[in-house]
């Protein structure tokens, strides 16, 4: 059969590949995804769909978080969330080791289901574990009617709209979007004051806005990335929120421009991989203004000295990050939670010019596949 490239465009909306579309469709899709359940007045997040009364809201001990590869990442923002806003234990675990560990879960155990697509069998098998083990699971899904989202019976949507890249963006930052609601939600129910339930409602709402913002870098992130294209391995360093970050924008260089990239939390270089530092092993480092700050510099300085050209993400108007750093992309000033959704766009953009101006198949990476129903 021949393929239909003028309707092929239009699919498109003009964007030369799906993965671009989908990464500027993220300020829409993020106001879809958090519409209705930001409640300001009260600081606290509305979620229907967890069904969750206030008692059990404060009766649960844990929140366990599974999910694979992207969806995994946006967990490890959710176990941070929740000890940080709801100082309620917080775990994240790869859906695939969940299974086989004849894992401690049950009553007292929340265990939310990360999943784009809904499908993914490894997912899915963590969610009839815990199921079978007692524990109330919710599915956090995309794909509305998927069988994560039946099985577990309770949830919350994302409504991102469809992800056709392989490479997850869009779902990656509303999965983000919903796990700071869940946690602030969780925080409520226990500590948090309304006033700084507030304040972090307010700033959920912020996001489109400021991934507006990110977008607008654009041109600019391709310039960057048009110096990065030669190389063959990279490190990404972050710290507290940003570690995940780091995580996510190693995974998206992988996937879709073949650069073998690592990603360490900041301190934990020097205990190994600073080893390998060199001319030839770049670094990007998340240097958002926030706590822990000043130690990522310092680690920057550290990868300088062995001659690692540093790539750093900062906040905008930062002069003494500048100063750290061989280039920058500047994103705008935010609370450090929601850095994690900020610099994630900064550097889907990235990967992606890495990987075009490489002459990647971006939309078909090789020997991945958009959901993976076998284990
Ligand atoms: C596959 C995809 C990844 C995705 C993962 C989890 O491996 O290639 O991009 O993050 O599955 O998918 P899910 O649909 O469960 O979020």
């Amino acid at each position: 059969a021949s393929i239909d490239w003028s309707a092929d465009a239009v699919e498109k909306g003009g964007y030369e590949h799906y993965m671009l579309k989908e990464i500027f469709e993220q300020p829409e899709a993020i106001r879809n995804a958090i519409r209705g359940r930001v409640d300001v007045e009260r600081g606290t997040a509305i979620l229907s769909g967890l069904g969750l009364s206030p008692r059990e809201l404060v009766e649960f001990q844990r929140l366990l978080i599974v999910g694979c590869g992207t969806s995994l990442n946006a967990g490890l923002v959710g176990e941070y969330a929740v000890e940080d806003f709801a100082a309620m234990l917080g775990e994240v675990e790869q859906a695939a080791e969940f299974r086989y560990r004849n894992p401690i879960v049950g009553s007292k155990d929340l265990v939310v289901a990360v999943s784009q697509s809904g499908e993914t069998a490894d997912t899915l098998a963590a969610v009839r574990e815990a199921i079978d083990k007692g524990a109330m699971v919710a599915g956090l899904v995309n794909v509305v009617g998927s069988t994560i989202a039946r099985e577990a019976g309770r949830g919350v949507y994302l409504h991102a709209g469809p992800e056709i890249s392989v490479a997850s963006t869009k779902a990656f930052t509303c999965q983000v979007a919903v796990l700071l609601l869940v946690a602030l939600k969780l925080a409520r129910g226990r500590r948090m004051s309304r006033e700084v339930g507030m304040g972090i409602a307010g700033e959920v709402l912020r996001v489109p806005e400021l991934v507006e913002k990110v977008l607008e870098s654009n041109a600019a992130i391709a310039d960057v990335a048009s110096h990065f294209v030669g190389y063959e391995h990279m490190f990404y360093i972050g710290r507290g929120y940003l570690f995940p970050v780091a995580l996510e924008g190693a995974l998206k260089i992988k996937e879709i421009s073949y650069i073998h990239a690592e990603a360490y939390n900041a301190a934990e270089l020097k205990h190994g991989p600073i080893a390998l530092l060199d001319e030839k092993m770049p670094v990007v480092a998340l240097l958002n203004r926030g706590p822990g700050q000043e130690k990522t510099v310092g680690n920057v300085e550290e990868c300088r000295a062995r001659k690692a050209p540093v790539l750093g993400v900062i906040t905008e108007g930062d002069a003494e990050a500048k100063a750290a750093c061989d280039r920058v992309i500047e994103v705008p000033e935010c609370s450090h939670y929601i850095a994690t959704i900020v610099s994630t766009v900064a550097l889907q953009l990235f990967a992606y010019h890495v990987a075009r101006l490489r002459g990647c198949a971006i939309d078909q990476p090789r020997n991945l596949a958009k959901s993976v129903t076998v284990e």
